[in-house]
């Protein structure tokens, strides 16, 4: 039998932003319903990966696989490029991606945040959409706020909202990069419940977080960068119990006596 398919691998990943080589060959593979959490210090690279992986950003060597298939990128006079708008547009569509400044648009409503990708750029009836939307915000916990703007929502709902905008293009794999990083402390808990949840149902995810705590207890591996390098990874429980490397279990230190001091969960 041949090796399962991941749903997102990462090839020997290089990405440099003029002088400064950000990403300095990363690999890495997520199969289908594993959820990995990326680890590591600001600056080390962590947005920059799942930029590439959502073709935010073209790496400058290396691949980015969705589902076996890989991005095609053409070489110009600039360096690599997307060689395949159309392509492009479809591998994305499989992703769902979710930030840590939310980016709803404030004009439109909660419902039709949720439902604008999935009528405009799937072509989905709309009445299919908004009741898939409906179904979406209920799951987490804000079908009250359908009708409402972004702005009149807490930063915890809004998020929230964000999820459920992900959802509904029905991605094969979601990327997290610090979903509660703009959250007041006391809304952390209630988007973490439903990332909780998501992953529960055997969702693929990549998750950047800071929540140590959370990523041990939801993740199937700990994916730690440093400088642009994977530092080491595994399964959480090995790993956060025997640090392999003295940078991770300084990481792991720093983390939880702040998270500790903030009572998270
Ligand atoms: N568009 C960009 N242009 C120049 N430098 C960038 C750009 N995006 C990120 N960087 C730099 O790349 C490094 C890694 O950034 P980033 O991937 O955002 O790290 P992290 O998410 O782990 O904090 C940082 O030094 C950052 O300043
Ligand atoms: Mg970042």
């Amino acid at each position: 039998m041949s090796p399962p398919v991941p749903a997102v691998e990462l090839r020997r990943l290089v990405k440099r932003f003029g002088a400064l080589e950000v990403l300095k060959g990363v690999s890495l593979a997520a199969q289908e319903g594993e959820v990995i959490a990326i680890l590591g210090a600001s600056g080390s690279g962590k947005s920059t990966l799942l930029r590439c992986i959502n073709g935010l950003e073209v790496p400058d060597e290396g691949e980015v696989l969705v589902g076996g298939e890989a991005i095609r990128f053409k070489t110009t006079r600039r360096g690599r490029a997307p060689a395949d708008r159309r392509q492009l547009d479809r591998i994305r569509a499989s992703l769902g991606f979710v930030f840590q400044s939310f980016n709803l648009w404030s004009h439109l409503t909660v419902l039709e945040n949720v439902i604008e990708a999935p009528v405009h750029v799937q072509g989905r009836k709309r009445a299919d959409a908004i009741a898939e939307a409906e179904a979406l915000l209920a799951k987490v916990g804000i079908a009250e706020k359908r009708n409402h703007y972004p702005a009149h929502l807490s930063g915890g709902q809004q998020q929230r909202a964000a999820i459920a905008r992900a959802l509904a293009m029905r991605p094969r794999v979601l990327l997290f990069d610090e979903p509660t990083s703009a959250l007041d402390p006391e809304l952390v808990g209630e988007v973490l419940r439903v990332i909780r949840a998501l992953a529960e149902e055997g969702r693929t995810m990549l998750l950047v977080t800071h929540e140590m705590g959370f990523a041990r207890e939801v993740a199937d591996r700990i994916v730690f960068l440093h400088q642009g390098r994977v530092e080491c990874e595994g399964p959480p429980a090995p790993l956060f119990a025997d640090p392999p490397t003295e940078r991770f279990r300084a990481f792991v230190a720093r983390f939880r006596e702040e998270e500790r001091l903030r009572g998270v969960l």
